[in-house]
């Protein structure tokens, strides 16, 4: 019987050895890179940090899982038409600074919503269709978010925002009143505008940098 390094403990160190190798290719692969890259991503002039009401709509679209159907990452031309559906231009890393946490969204039953607010800056339509899509978009698929609104009969109190309703749609004597979760979410998409030019390559931002430090 012998005492050595046997055939099976030597299988242990491999493994062991290996283990560490594969996690941490994996951690500089997904981690360190992503970093380095993203590290001096700054803010782009034209994009604002989002308003407190903007954040709680930006609470409102994720609790509501609109981001199952709605991405947030026009494409660029060579890889989808996206410029040419009216989405805007290939978005960038700058265009996400704000973000956490990122809403990108991987699919797109809907439209792509990261330019909806210039495309579509009106609050009355925003606030109708989410109430009832189908009354804009004639055989959309998209859920209605009643309970977003308060049906009642009769006069809206002052201050209330109350949805203008399509002629087809509003009942006789009935008022929809926007609760402030629906307010604050079209607050949210009516800000979504990446139209700004997109900022430079890393290549100018290192060059700024050695100016800045001169
Ligand atoms: C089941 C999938 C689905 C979900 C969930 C969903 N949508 Fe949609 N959405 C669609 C589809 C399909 C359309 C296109 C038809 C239409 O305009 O209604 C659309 C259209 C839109 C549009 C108009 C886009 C344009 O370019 O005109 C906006 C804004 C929008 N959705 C916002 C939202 C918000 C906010 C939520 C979450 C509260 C949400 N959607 C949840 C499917 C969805």
């Amino acid at each position: 019987m012998s005492f050595g390094v046997g055939k099976y403990e030597m299988d242990e160190l491999r493994l062991v050895v290996g283990a560490m190798v594969i996690l941490s290719a994996a951690t500089a692969l997904l981690v360190v890179m992503p970093y380095m890259l993203l590290k001096d991503t700054r803010p782009p002039p034209g994009l604002k940090p989002y308003t407190p009401v903007q954040l709680e709509g930006r609470q409102v679209y994720i609790a509501n899982g609109c981001v199952y159907c709605h991405s947030q990452q026009p494409r660029d031309i060579a890889q989808a038409p996206d410029a040419l559906r009216g989405w805007g231009r290939a978005s960038v890393a700058g265009d996400y600074v704000y973000d956490t946490p990122h809403l990108l969204g991987t699919m797109r039953t809907g439209p792509d919503l990261l330019n909806i607010g210039a495309r579509q800056p009106s609050r009355d339509w925003h606030l109708g269709h989410l109430y009832a899509p189908r009354a804009y978009t004639p055989g959309s698929t998209m859920p209605a978010y009643p309970y977003m609104f308060e049906v009642r009969q009769g006069q809206a109190k002052p201050g209330e925002v109350v949805v203008n309703l399509p002629p087809a749609y509003a009942k006789p004597g009935q008022v929809v009143v926007a609760k402030p979760e629906a307010l604050a979410l079209v607050e949210y998409l009516i800000g979504l505008d990446r139209t700004y030019p997109a900022l430079k390559g890393p290549e100018d931002l290192a060059v700024d940098r050695k100016a800045a430090r001169q």
